[in-house]
């Protein structure tokens, strides 16, 4: 991959990496629809050089990490799992928020149990809007896991810039999640916060996907699917490609359920864009 890399929980990584929600089932709950196609993804992924997949105990529930450990476990020194703490779900596939200090560590023993891990290297404190959990409560129980080594890294997920300022007082914050896209820009602060600042970006739905169902929003998207047309490359790799050169600490996580989706997305690593080009992009 030609888009650079960046240093994250020790290890130098190229900055597209992949996230494993699209490997459920619809709805993100239950197993991958095709087990092998999952196993491949995740292999092929590694094999191109991504080195930072993100997963969560709750996609499935259970099932994204199991997939992930099937394929990649005994994992590479060089590869970064980053996962996420303080969302459930019921049975009826809603969400709800796991932010007790007690919810939290059992997260944490189902992301070790699930993907072979005696600790985890980035683990984020997921937010939940409307928690009742204070969120210093939710940042002390993750800095205490990691105290206790059953966190390596801690990243924040969802969150404000107030609540990354906060953090920021308390511990050292190696990466921030947030819904970003060319299509969803109202993190701009927080982006150009964690440049200043030297930490990790992951977009996550990076494509403008709907948090339940599938497809990348950017497909049908006017002025992406122009460039990509002009470009005779696909929108998804001018929206990753955007996303690059938006920031040096941007690390986009794609999600998909097939070879041929990572292999076009990871593609965009190389895809240089215009001025021009860029200008379209940055108004639409
Ligand atoms: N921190 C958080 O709270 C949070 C929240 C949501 C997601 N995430 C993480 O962020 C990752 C990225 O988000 P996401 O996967 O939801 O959204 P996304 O990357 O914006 O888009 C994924 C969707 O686009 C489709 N897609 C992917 N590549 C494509 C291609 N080349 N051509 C056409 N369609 C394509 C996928 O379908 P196919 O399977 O058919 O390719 C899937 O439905 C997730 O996997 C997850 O790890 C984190």
């Amino acid at each position: 991959m030609t888009a650079g890399t960046l240093t994250l929980a020790g290890r130098e990584v190229p900055r597209l990496g992949y996230g494993t929600m699209r490997l459920t089932g619809p709805h993100i709950m239950g197993p991958p629809a095709d087990r092998p196609e999952a196993v491949r993804v995740l292999r092929r992924a590694v094999e191109l050089g991504v080195r930072v997949i993100d997963t969560a105990w709750y996609y499935g529930p259970y099932e994204a990490n199991l997939v992930l450990a099937e394929a990649l476990h005994p994992y590479a020194d060089d590869l970064v799992i980053v996962t996420k703490l303080g969302g459930a779900r019921r049975p009826d596939g809603s969400w709800y928020s796991a932010l007790s200090a007690q919810e939290l560590r059992e997260g944490c023993e189902h992301d070790l149990r699930l993907l072979q891990l005696d600790a985890v290297p980035v683990a984020h404190l997921r937010w939940m809007p409307g928690a009742e959990i204070p969120f210093e409560d939710a940042l002390g129980t993750m800095i205490s896991l990691q105290d206790e080594g059953k966190i390596e890294h801690l990243g924040l997920s969802n969150v404000s810039q107030e609540q990354v300022e906060l953090a920021l007082t308390q511990t050292p914050i190696v990466t921030v999640s947030n819904a970003y896209s060319v299509l969803n820009r109202a993190d701009e602060g927080l982006v150009e916060r964690c440049e200043q600042a030297g930490i990790a970006y992951l977009p996550f739905f990076p494509l403008a996907a709907s948090p339940v169902q599938s497809g990348a929003g950017v497909t049908g998207a006017g002025v992406v699917a122009d460039v990509a047309t002009r470009l005779q490359v696909s929108a998804t790799q001018v929206a990753l490609a955007w996303l690059l050169h938006r920031s040096p600490v941007m690390l986009p996580i794609p999600g998909t359920s097939s070879v041929a989706h990572l292999e076009d997305n990871l593609a965009a690593a190389s895809l240089r864009l215009s001025p021009e080009d860029l200008a379209a992009l940055d108004a639409a």
